[in-house]
């Protein structure tokens, strides 16, 4: 068998390659512990030496293997030393270059809808008018009763009609009139509002989707004639489409204005001289209105004697898609990022 200081000398060397090796501070540690820590390789030869041998070479035992035990925690304090200070000056020597360009963060933008309603709702607030909102889990009252749309009125089949299922007299709202009524109950004339917002209708194509837009507008007050519909409504064609887009009115029905009339403006694709979108008319069809039947100042408290107003109503996803050149409605609803990135402003 070796002797005692060859298997010291042994265990030193294999400590001095562990160090050598040792490539961070965590590795200088562990190989400390692996030979000089208390449970290290040194500690339990010296234990099992010191239990076999007799009394009379404990002594020298103990003195060869403390040595050796000094010897390792010396060389591990330098080298942790050193190693500490190297790291350290990696830290210091590695640079920033602060000329590199940043890297920018993508900014979200409006959706084109909301894009749309804004400008509408601008428009408006310049001629006075406020944003009024409403509920779109309506009551049949609001959307229909209200509206001199009785049960079984006719008319309630236009609006092909989502119902809340086991809730009688519930309705997701079909238009925003509602809203009108909703105002009008609030408060008395004069009235000056639009209302925008989501409506619902059992309808699913290229041109109608399932939910989609509108914005009313409605104006109370005493001597509110017809020409002031009409009036509004040029301006504001002439404002959201440009120069050359008017409006005109065609007669209409619908149970909560008399008369009433379809709002048509000036094709936005040919401007007037005749296209394949508008038919050749030069004219495309955008909502309806008409002057609020006294029916409905009845239901609201109103006194149709003293008052007259005008309403209308249009779809603002119809109005965007005239305005941006798009043919089909769902575009706005899918979620399609290239879709929406290209109205960023
Ligand atoms: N609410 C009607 C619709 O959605 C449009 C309308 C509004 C007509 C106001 C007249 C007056 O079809």
């Amino acid at each position: 068998m070796a002797s005692l200081s060859d298997q010291l000398l042994e265990l030193f060397t294999s400590f001095s390659s562990r160090l050598e090796a040792a490539a961070d501070e965590q590795a200088v540690r562990k190989a400390y512990a692996d030979f000089g820590g208390p449970q290290g390789q040194v500690r339990l030869k010296q234990r099992d030496l010191l239990k076999a041998a007799p009394n009379a070479e404990k002594k020298a035992i103990g003195q060869a293997t403390n040595e050796i035990l000094q010897k390792i925690e010396a060389a591990f304090a330098a080298r942790l030393g050193a190693t500490v200070e190297q790291a350290a000056r990696g830290d210091l020597e590695r640079t920033v270059d602060v000329t590199l360009p940043g890297r920018a963060r993508p900014l979200g933008h409006l959706h084109p809808i909301t894009i749309a309603r804004r400008e509408i709702e601008e428009i408006f607030a310049q001629l006075g008018f406020t944003v009024a909102v409403g509920p779109q889990v309506e009551s049949d009252f609001h959307n229909f009763e209200a509206l001199a749309m009785p049960k079984d009125h006719p008319a309630r089949d236009m609006q092909d009609t989502f119902y809340v299922a086991d809730v009688d007299d519930v309705v997701l709202r079909t238009h925003t009139s509602p809203v009108q009524i909703r105002t009008m109950l609030a408060q008395p004339p004069p009235v000056r509002i639009i209302a925008p917002g989501t409506v619902y209708r059992r309808d699913d194509d290229a041109t109608h989707s399932p939910m989609f837009n509108q914005v009313e507008g409605l104006c109370v007050d005493e001597g509110i004639t017809f020409a002031d519909l009409k009036g509004v409504l040029m301006h504001f064609a002439q404002r959201f489409f440009g120069a050359g887009i008017t409006a005109r009115l065609r007669p209409s029905f619908f149970p909560f204005t008399e008369p009433s009339a379809e709002i048509d403006f000036t094709c936005t694709f040919c401007r007037g001289s005749g296209c394949r979108t508008c038919k050749q008319t030069g004219w495309i069809e955008i909502g309806g209105s008409g002057m609020v039947d006294p029916e409905v100042f009845r239901h609201v408290g109103y006194d149709s004697e003293k008052y007259s107003g005008f309403a209308f109503g249009w779809g603002i996803d119809r109005m965007a898609m005239l305005k941006y050149g798009i043919d089909n409605i769902n575009q706005f609803f899918d979620g399609d990022v290239r879709f929406s990135r290209m109205f960023r402003s």
